[in-house]
């Protein structure tokens, strides 16, 4: 069974969206998938599947006794799709002891779907990251805003240590190296990069070191860049691919962009999703696009990059064709009489608020950097 977990620095960047439309698009292809809920405590994939009130889920498994797993998979409107939802309003779901985790992830593996897609909870904590570590091509997810980014770095960065702590030998040299680090006030684990630590243990423990190369070989990430306005952010995927080879020493493969699209928030409101809401729509295509690219590369993929054998152009490319493709539409709208003069009078005097208001916070922020340089030129 390929498990799917799909996790993000941030909350709010596109995780359940994009976790029910790909589990969609993966059953409509002919596998057999189950899509789990996991963000426990605030659980809604089944909003956006258009289930309304479930009354079993994860909660229900972890609080009444001798419920077995089978008995929480719902069945769904999609063919070939099954559905666990997540903490079912039981309170205190999100509180998982360390042996309920481990029975529900037991039970988890122990199902035979072709595709199991899990939605997790935004942030490094521990169940986000237990979960994001099974299988080992988990996807992160994250829009181009630089906070987004940098706590989707940050996010592979507590992956990483997780695995390298759930992999060494407490009694062993590298677990030393690494407590050492750990406990340097001057911020040792923050600061050195994860090949820089691998060469010290390589120094002290070569067996240590075997095995957690081998571990750091195994992690595949993979990483979608999500609610991109213009073509020219998707370079930001690869230069997040940059920066966590250099420092934290893995390959993750960069799956591709999506686009924000305003459809999406009419599809939600009618709890349709957006897959059968609009299929032809620039967020259903970039959605389709990263199921293809799953199928195609089930998780061995030469250094993380489905499209190395030439038979996709890669995300920069299809950013800019979806570009046009907007644009194209826009165009059609227009001359179909669809879309009038007024719509755009009404675009172009909302994009001057939005203008006029970015300006006045950008003036207030330069005020602030000036003050700022001001007194520190004072003491
Ligand atoms: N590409 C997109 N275009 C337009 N709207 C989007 C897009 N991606 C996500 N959204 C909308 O953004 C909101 C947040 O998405 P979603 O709930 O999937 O994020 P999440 O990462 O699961 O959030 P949380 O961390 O709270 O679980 C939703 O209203 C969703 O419909
Ligand atoms: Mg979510």
């Amino acid at each position: 069974m390929m498990i799917l977990p799909i996790g993000s620095g941030k909350g709010g960047v596109g995780k359940s969206l994009l976790a029910t439309n790909l589990s969609i698009a993966l059953a409509e292809a002919g596998k057999k998938v189950v899509l789990v809920d996991l963000d426990l405590g605030a659980s809604n994939a089944h909003t956006m599947l258009g289930i309304r009130g479930v009354n079993k889920g994860i909660g229900t498994f972890l609080s009444v006794p001798r419920t077995g797993i089978d008995e929480i998979i719902l069945p769904t409107e999609y063919d070939g799709l099954s559905f666990v939802a997540g903490d079912a309003e039981v309170p205190g779901t999100a509180i998982l002891k360390n042996a309920q985790k481990k029975r529900l992830v037991r039970c988890l593996e122990s199902l035979t779907f072709d595709i199991m897609v899990l939605d997790l909870g935004p942030g490094a904590g521990a169940n986000a990251l237990d979960f994001f570590l099974l299988g080992t091509g988990g996807i992160v997810v994250t829009t181009p805003a630089l906070t987004s980014m940098l706590n989707a770095y940050l996010f592979l960065k507590n992956v990483v240590f997780r695995a390298l702590y759930a992999t060494v030998d407490l009694r062993s040299r590298a677990f030393a190296v690494l407590e050492d680090l750990r406990r340097d006030r001057a911020g040792g684990l923050q600061r050195a990069s994860v090949p820089r630590i691998l060469e010290t243990i390589a120094r002290e423990d070569p067996e240590g070191h075997a095995l957690l190369t081998h571990a750091l070989e195994r992690l595949r990430p993979r990483l979608v860049l999500n609610m991109v306005e213009d073509p020219a952010d998707a370079e930001k995927g690869e230069k997040l691919r940059a920066s966590v080879r250099g420092y934290l020493g893995i390959d993750i493969s960069y799956l591709g962009v999506i686009f924000r699209d305003e459809l999406q928030s009419v599809a939600l409101g009618s709890r349709i999703p957006i897959l059968r809401y609009k299929p032809e729509c620039v967020l259903s295509r970039g959605l389709y696009r990263i199921a293809e690219k799953l199928l195609s590369a089930p998780g061995d993929e030469p250094h993380g990059a489905p499209w190395s054998n030439g038979t996709s152009p890669g995300p920069e490319a299809e950013a800019e064709e979806d570009f046009k493709g907007m644009r194209r539409d826009l165009e059609d709208l227009l001359n179909s009489g669809a879309l009038g003069l007024a719509d755009l009078v009404e675009s172009v005097r909302t994009q001057q608020i939005e203008l006029s208001t970015l300006r006045r916070e950008n003036a207030l922020l330069r005020a602030r950097l000036e003050h700022r340089a001001r007194e520190d030129s004072r003491s």
